[in-house]
């Protein structure tokens, strides 16, 4: 039967690039996935950026770029790790397209019409010169229980104190500084605590041989309610107050959805636009609509997750679909962390770790990668170690030493003894030996299947050393030197041409790319699970091209070594090309009095300066200093400006120069931004030079 696979992974927030964690839950999915293809199976395989949350609209802002524009650079960067890692995603899309728009507001209409939508108002910190609600990652104070300074509004980092950002002495706005202060406002709540969601819950969770075990046992500590009758499954806040990038709350204005609950809504509008667009119907034939799909009974739905976010995709997501009316996901494969050398904690945010780019740029094989990712691979929730000498080893002893080689033992005598033409059938021994091989199959199937590449991997290489034990006793190298013995070499060398095609076939999953080197070798159609019924006989081979490279430890090295030592450059910026006098003379750099300095509605970044540069007129001048100065700070100084800067229009109006003012080249580590003041005397209109 035909099966039919909707498949994920987690979509990645689109506020960096790809790091190794990524990429090896990448790996992972994508192995099942060929698998399955191989299988002779129609899947769907979607992702998507997750765009939406206020860390990306801050970080927008600060690279100066709408949340839209600074997702589309992030979103544009991916298909080069993708297309590296031979990651076979079938449609990658964003959850800031319309589909999720309109599927998330759908799908909260289900839950409201329900009966499981409730508003709320509740007290949270606001940033009064930014406008808006602070999440708490954007709150700072001293550490109530330890006195540390700058601490986050969660918990400190001295001395690990949990507490509410409310408990924070002294808390200012990361964004702003200011202090923030409480206020109110409604938050739409998804009623978890029903009781029609806690039963529907417990029952979806518990369904024999859905969930992992392990998941299975966090989850039932999450159900549990204490003593005192706390913990258990809480009510679930849904919504956020605008200024928020994400999807507008039908009937709601000035809400918007929190990120986590349309960001799994994401898998779905990846989907969708996969169907709107024909893909299925160009790949499969499948002309049905995404929602006739959807409502096909026997269709199948996975999710590839990290543990980190097992809460969401296991409670928050079902309760989501099955309430609003809509299937939920067949099972969701939980992963573990990958770590780097010996369980260094990767940094998400300083990149350390391997960087999955500088192994492409090296010129390392990106098989290699998924060769041993999937050789430490299991179904359990464990986390996965990359280790350098472990990676060397494995690549170089097991998948060359032990696969690779077979084919380049035997290909050589087939090409130039027998103008590569294999024999029509085999000895005895040949035969038993690939009969064993053929009837592996069930177990590697099954073992893929179940998520178990380690041991699908360790079954495969034992096979391989039959394979080699039999060339060691065989000897091929030592039959071509006797007379009379042609027949015998070639069938040896055809066991071993025709072992290492069906050792191919077990590692196509993991090794798409070589595979598809060894069907150009041995001139096949491609390889799937059936051609193990087949054997090639008198066919014809191609000449033998190396297959793959063996680790050099020099790369790892490389890979490893701390990026070349920033050179000590002023201000974090090097020096500007050299100039002429002329060129410093063009400038026209003038002494301004700011006769007045206001902020601009609309507008966090920005002042709107008044300018005495002593023309007998003012000028009008917008400048980004809001988040250094108050406008009081400013009224009445002197500064330097630019006076003979070409007028620009900008949104708020026409800018008439601009005011100097030094600032780090990487504001966000070195904030701060400094306007220039002249020494005591000098006079408007005077020229700096
Ligand atoms: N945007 C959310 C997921 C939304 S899914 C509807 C998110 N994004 S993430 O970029 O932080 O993580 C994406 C995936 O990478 C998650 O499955 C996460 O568990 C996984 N990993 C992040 N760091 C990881 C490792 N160090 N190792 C393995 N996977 C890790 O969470
Ligand atoms: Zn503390």
């Amino acid at each position: 039967m035909t099966r039919q696979l909707f498949v994920t992974t987690a979509l990645p927030y689109a506020n960096g690039k790809f790091h190794i964690g990524h990429i090896m839950e990448y790996i992972q999915a994508d192995i099942w996935v060929r698998f399955q293809r191989m299988r002779g199976h129609q899947v769907h395989f979607v992702g998507a950026d997750d765009a939406h949350g206020a860390p990306i609209m801050i970080a927008a802002e600060k690279a100066g770029k709408t949340p839209q524009q600074f997702v589309a650079d992030i979103a544009a960067g991916r298909k080069e790790y993708l297309d590296g890692f031979h990651i076979s995603f079938d449609n990658w899309h964003s959850t800031d397209g319309v589909e999720n728009h309109e599927l998330a507001q759908d799908i909260y209409r289900g839950l409201r019409d329900n009966g499981l939508i409730e508003v709320r108002a509740i007290e949270q910190f606001f940033d009064p010169d930014k406008g808006m609600f602070l999440p708490d990652r954007f709150i700072k104070g001293e550490c109530p229980k330890c006195g540390a300074k700058d601490q986050y509004g969660d918990s400190c980092e001295s001395c690990g104190a949990v507490y509410a950002p409310t408990e924070l002495k002294n808390p200012y706005s990361a964004l702003s500084g200011a202090t923030p202060v409480l206020k109110t406002s409604d938050h739409y709540f998804f009623r978890l605590s029903d009781p029609r969601c806690v039963e529907f819950l417990q029952n979806w969770t518990t369904e024999p041989g859905k969930l992992q075990p392990e998941v299975l046992n966090k989850i039932k500590e999450w159900f549990t309610k204490d003593e005192e009758g706390q913990g258990g499954l809480g009510d679930w806040d849904i919504s956020r107050d605008a200024p928020y990038f994400g999807i507008e709350i039908p009937d709601a204005p000035g809400k918007f959805f929190y990120v986590w609950l349309d960001a799994p809504i994401g898998y779905l509008a990846s989907l969708k636009n996969w169907f709107d667009k024909g893909g299925p119907a160009a790949k499969y034939g499948d002309t049905r609509s995404f929602a006739e799909f959807m409502a096909s009974p026997d269709i199948e739905q996975y999710h590839f997750i990290g543990k980190d976010i097992t809460y969401f995709h296991t409670l928050f997501w079902p309760a989501t679909l099955h309430f609003s009316g809509r299937r939920t996901p067949t099972n969701v494969f939980v992963h573990g962390f990958m770590t780097v050398n010996n369980g260094e904690k990767m940094s998400k945010s300083r990149g350390t770790g391997l960087d999955p780019l500088k192994y492409l740029s090296l010129g390392m094989n990106p098989e290699w990668l998924r060769y041993y990712i999937a050789a430490k691979l299991n179904s359990h929730v464990e986390d996965v170690d990359f280790n350098r000498d472990d990676f060397t080893a494995r690549v170089n002893a097991d998948l060359i030493g032990k696969y690779v080689n077979i084919a380049s033992r035997a290909a050589g005598f087939i090409a130039k003894r027998f103008g590569g033409r294999l024999s029509a059938d085999v000895g005895v021994e040949g035969r038993v030996l690939l009969d064993t091989l053929r009837a592996h199959r069930d177990t590697v199937t099954g073992l893929y299947e179940a998520r178990e590449f380690g041991k699908v991997l360790r079954e495969i290489m034992a096979l391989a050393d039959r394979v080699n034990e039999y060339v060691d006793q065989n000897k091929p190298w030592e039959i071509a030197k006797q007379a009379g013995q042609d027949a015998v070499l070639q069938d040896v060398c055809t066991v071993c041409i025709e072992a290492f095609r069906l050792l191919t076939i077990y590692l196509k999953p993991v090794l798409p790319a070589l595979a598809a080197q060894v069907e150009a070798f041995l001139q096949v159609e491609p390889l799937d699970f059936h051609a193990t019924e087949r054997a090639l006989g008198a066919h014809v081979i191609g000449s033998y091209q190396h297959l793959m490279q063996r680790v050099d430890p020099k790369l790892l090295e490389e890979l490893f070594a701390a990026p070349e030592p920033e050179k000590l450059i002023p201000g974090g910026e090097e020096l500007a090309p050299e100039i002429k006098i002329d060129d410093f003379t063009k400038v026209d750099l003038r002494i301004a009095k700011i006769v007045k300095a206001e902020t601009v509605d609309g507008s966090t970044k920005l002042l709107r300066l008044t300018l005495d540069v002593g023309e007998g007129r003012t000028r009008n001048v917008f400048s980004g200093i809001a988040g250094a100065y108050k406008p009081e700070d400013l009224t009445g100084k002197l500064t330097v400006m630019v006076a003979n800067l070409a007028p620009r229009k900008m949104k708020f109006g026409v800018s008439e120069g601009m005011v100097l003012a030094a600032s780090h080249a990487d504001e966000k580590a070195n904030p701060g931004v400094f306007v220039l003041e002249p020494f005591p005397g000098a006079q408007p209109g005077m020229r700096v030079r």
